[in-house]
């Protein structure tokens, strides 16, 4: 049986779901088993909201994109009427993809033998099969998965039955208001690199206050001083959200070499907003970082226990990217981003060895990482019920067990 498949470990994940000065890591395995990932894949990916892109990705009537998420490839289109439709990309004959990258089509056409389904996923053509007996159009469209639409997000579920998320991020919500991310605008970015580590590391990399002003030392990143990390007290306990801010030395703070904001500051933002940075993360897929006059956003899509894909983009106060210096500014703060951005994935890549390691412990954390704590506590409940559901089927009854095994 899997080291993983018992209650007493499923018990002992509530040691890193308690308070941030009580709180052990997770388990190494959580991050490297294959069968595990094989369970996270339940307990989370098929039933939770993931994000997949922006509204603003598929401004017209036909114009879609493709993406993928634990390995399903999925097309995400909008319909004759405007609505935001995701489906599978998967042909229902046999299995070729509908569609590749992104663009605006009347159908999706599969190019093998041409069958064709509109963008709500319905087969509307199949050449040649009226001596095919019993088959009808009808039970071959392509399945559809639930859309939500938060902040401006793409958000989709596996799952028909799942709850809506917005009305579990009214917190976060708050926090976001004066940033207006449903009307922020932003370049499309290309679809990330695969990264050889768990996408849990990604996330918690991105939710770390702790090592700011360490492993980030410097002129690019001391501005914003991990002793100023700050976390809410109030998140309700079905939050899907959680968030984090970071207190800066001078307003207007951003990773840029002025350490200032370049691009107009978000219109709304409030004084205190602009003295601090936002961290928001909405598991197991978006996590937002929030400056003055930037917003960076991180799609982490899993594929497989050890690695995932990340898509990487920015957003901004309505108009800024219409200013003809906008690519130049953006250029410097890319240059910037990409020195700090290289020490975090240097480092993701060998915690990831490290978690590999015999050695590797469940260790503990400095109050500067309440917001891994947090997730945390998103995460350890769904693993933890989870395996209530499941167990029935893995353990096997005592009473089953040959005398010699007792
Ligand atoms: S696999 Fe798509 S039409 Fe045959
Ligand atoms: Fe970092």
């Amino acid at each position: 049986m899997s080291p993983f498949k018992s209650d007493a470990f499923f018990d002992s994940l509530s040691s890193s779901a308690g308070d941030v000065s009580q709180s052990d890591t997770l388990p190494p395995l959580c991050y490297t088993s294959a069968e595990f990932y094989e369970f996270e894949k339940e307990a989370l990916f098929n039933h939770e909201w993931l994000c997949v892109g922006r509204v603003d990705w598929l401004p017209n009537a036909g114009d879609y994109f493709t993406t993928t998420v634990i390995g399903e490839p999925l097309l995400i289109a909008r319909n004759r009427e405007g609505q935001i439709k995701a489906m599978s990309a998967v042909c229902q004959h046999r299995a070729m993809l509908v569609a590749e990258g992104h663009g605006n089509t009347k159908a999706f056409l599969c190019p093998y033998h041409h069958w064709a389904y509109d963008l709500n996923g319905e087969l509307i053509g199949a050449p040649e099969m009226q001596r095919t007996e019993n088959f009808q159009r009808k039970d071959f469209c392509l399945p559809t998965l639930q859309v939500e639409l938060w902040q401006g997000f793409i958000f989709v579920n596996f799952d028909p039955a799942a709850a809506p998320l917005g009305p579990r991020l009214t917190k976060v919500d708050e926090v976001l208001t004066n940033y207006d991310l449903t009307n922020a605008q932003g370049p499309r970015p290309e679809p990330g690199p695969r990264y050889p580590w768990n996408w849990k590391v990604m996330m918690e990399n991105n939710n770390d206050g702790y090592h700011a002003n360490r492993l980030h030392h410097g002129p690019l990143h001391d501005f914003a001083p991990s002793a100023l990390a700050r976390f809410p007290k109030d998140l309700p306990e079905d939050t899907a959200g959680y968030y984090r801010t970071n207190g800066t030395l001078h307003p207007d703070a951003s990773f840029n070499p002025t350490q200032r904001a370049v691009l107009p500051v978000f219109p709304q933002l409030s004084e205190e907003e602009r003295g601090r940075f936002l961290f928001v993360n909405l598991p197991p897929t978006l996590s937002l970082v929030l400056t003055s006059d930037l917003v960076m956003y991180l799609i982490l899509r899993a594929d497989g226990p050890e690695a995932h894909f990340n898509d990487t983009g920015v957003l901004c106060a309505p108009g800024a990217i219409d200013s003809p210096a906008f690519p130049h500014l953006m250029e410097m703060i890319n240059n910037s981003a990409a020195e700090i951005i290289a020490q975090d994935l240097h480092v993701d890549e060998l915690v990831q060895q490290g978690l590999r390691s015999r050695y590797a412990v469940r260790g503990r954390y400095s109050w500067q990482e309440q917001a891994q704590s947090d997730f945390n506590k998103w995460v350890v409940p769904r693993y933890q019920q989870t395996w209530e559901r499941i167990r029935p089927a893995e353990l096997i009854p005592l009473q089953q067990l040959p005398a010699a095994a007792l």
